[in-house]
């Protein structure tokens, strides 16, 4: 069974992926986390001949997605937490524009998905990375309350930034998430939407729960 998810920050995809691969036994591969460890070597390494140090970077997926990290030049860095920062977030949007950078990623994703179970969750999943999914869906939310969610987080881990920053964040990804000519984040005529505004995570995991059990009845 594949289950592909596309949908705009803070919709609430990786969340409820965790809570799906976890309750039917699927591997749930973060695509988004790929994409920041990019622009975290850009950020580190520099984004001079980004598309070769791309290329020469080993993803280390584990924990079923709760844990990420590159082998790069021959030592291996913990991404993990490294990857969620405003300056990552800031940055990661344009280098996901580079057709180069794209492709590389999204043969490595599918080459995950080959013959697997799996969730994935990015952007262009239901679109170019898993087009024949068993499963497709379109998530999201207004973007006030997406940042909203975003900002609680960033409140339990203390020190938050403005609230008012966060917003911004979103609305501009969102705007070149969805605008950039190489792969842009829209719906597949044949993915399910689901506003998951004003519902709780749970609720939303049992909407998917239920489009999962009907297909796996069929
Ligand atoms: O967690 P959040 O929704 O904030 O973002 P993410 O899923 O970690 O993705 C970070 C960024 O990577 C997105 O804003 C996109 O620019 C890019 N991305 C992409 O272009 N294609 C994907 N399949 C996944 C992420
Ligand atoms: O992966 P994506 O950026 O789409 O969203 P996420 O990181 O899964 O969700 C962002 C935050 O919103 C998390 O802290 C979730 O617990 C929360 N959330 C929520 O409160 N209600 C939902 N229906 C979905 C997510």
């Amino acid at each position: 069974m594949q289950v592909a998810i596309d949908g705009p920050a803070g919709s609430g995809k990786s969340s409820v992926c965790k809570i799906i691969a976890s309750k039917y036994g699927l591997t749930y591969i973060d695509t988004g986390a790929m994409y920041r460890s990019v622009a975290y070597v850009g950020e580190t390494f520099g984004y001079d001949n980004l598309e070769d140090k791309v290329s020469n970077i080993d993803f280390i997926l584990e924990d079923n997605g709760k844990k990420i990290s590159i082998k790069y030049e021959g030592q291996v860095y913990d991404l993990t937490t490294k990857i969620r920062t405003p300056e990552i977030s800031s940055k990661v949007a344009s280098v996901a524009s580079i057709p180069a950078i794209r492709k590389i990623l999204v043969e490595k994703q599918q080459s995950y998905a080959k013959g697997s179970d799996v969730i994935m969750e990015g952007r262009d999943i239901t679109t170019v990375v898993l087009p024949n999914a068993d499963i497709k869906i379109y998530l999201t939310a207004s973007p006030e309350e997406r940042a909203k969610r975003r900002y609680k987080e960033w409140e339990n881990k203390g020190n938050p930034p403005k609230f008012e920053d966060v917003l911004q964040d979103i609305i501009k990804r969102d705007e070149m998430d969805t605008n950039r000519a190489e792969s842009p984040l829209k719906q597949s005529e044949d993915a399910i939407f689901i506003d998951t505004t004003g519902y709780t995570l749970e609720e939303v995991a049992d909407k998917i729960g239920v489009i999962i059990n009907e297909k796996r009845d069929n």
